[in-house]
């Protein structure tokens, strides 16, 4: 009996073993295929790999953690995708056009034993759907940042944004880090806010109108309680966090803290005497 458990052991230990053998070539392995150059050329951008220490200062800005899905465009040779899975235990994909340049990051993926949160597909960034990723890194150029611009701004709100060196035209970032004169941004695709809204007491007597305009997470507006209309004061607008104060009709400071859902902002309203109520607007 004890002899036959023991046999099962190990032959269980060596399966292990050979699983994991022949999942995982080595990084040198992975570059006997092929070996690519700094700087070769790619579809729209060169091969530069990202320093090692801005990788993790990308992901770090981004607060990336277990529960993100990273999508590095043009991910060359995989190295921010790994990084998302292994450093920071994301589920993480990257997008290369190069087919071998996919290829020999895929290796990379299992020679550093990541396949079960890493992959590495071959394909086109202006091609392949990455709507669902709750961060998005990209080393790239300005030009094509401004041309996935308009796609970024149309993922879910809260979505983090991470840039190695380039930027987003008037689109200002919310946070940007120096690393040796390198640059890396961040941006939060911020909720459309646009328009007019009124709020109301969760069942209770107050209301209170408010008109925002927006630029990305720029806000600016003003807001009434009674007659008169104030202007908003100190609002920012991070993903789907929204903030402001403004003076009521008695001149008194009330501030907003609300999260936005489309057409809806749930929060609460500070006003004299640090009293809170719990208010829902509409956009109308
Ligand atoms: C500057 S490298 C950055 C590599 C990696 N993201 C990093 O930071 O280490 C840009 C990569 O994008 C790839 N690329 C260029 N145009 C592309 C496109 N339209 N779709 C997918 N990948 C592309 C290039 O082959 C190159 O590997």
């Amino acid at each position: 009996m004890r002899f036959t458990q023991t046999l099962i052991t190990v032959a269980a230990i060596s399966l292990l073993a050979l699983g994991s053998a022949a999942d995982g070539r080595t990084r040198a392995e992975c570059e006997r295929d092929y070996k690519p150059q700094v700087g070769q050329a790619g579809k729209d951008v060169v091969w530069v790999p990202t320093p090692d220490e801005l990788v993790s200062r990308m992901l770090t800005m981004a607060k990336v953690t277990p529960k993100d899905y990273v999508v590095d465009l043009g991910a060359g040779d995989g190295k921010i995708a790994i990084a998302a899975g292994k450093k920071f235990g994301a589920t993480a994909l990257g997008i290369e056009y190069n087919p071998e340049m996919a290829r020999l990051a895929q290796c990379y993926v299992q020679a550093e034993g990541v396949t079960d949160k890493v992959k590495i597909v071959q394909g086109d960034i202006f091609k392949e759907d990455f709507s669902k990723a709750t961060v998005v890194t990209m080393y790239l150029l300005p030009e094509l940042n401004m041309r996935l611009r308009p796609t970024i701004l149309a993922m879910k709100p809260g979505t983090r944004v991470t840039s190695h060196q380039f930027s987003m035209g008037d689109w200002e970032a919310d946070e940007t880090a120096e690393i040796e004169y390198r640059t890396a941004y961040l941006w939060i695709v911020p909720a459309r806010v646009e328009g007019d809204w009124t709020f109301r007491e969760d069942g209770g007597k107050t209301t209170f109108s408010v008109a925002m305009t927006q630029k990305f997470q720029r806000v600016s507006g003003e807001a009434g309680m009674g007659g008169n209309r104030n202007p908003l004061v100190g609002a920012t607008l991070r993903g789907e966090e929204i903030k402001f104060a403004f003076n009521d009709d008695k001149g008194q400071t009330r501030t907003l803290t609300g999260t936005v859902r489309g057409s809806e902002i749930t929060g609460t309203l500070r006003g004299p005497g640090s009293t809170e109520i719990r208010v829902s607007g509409k956009r109308s």
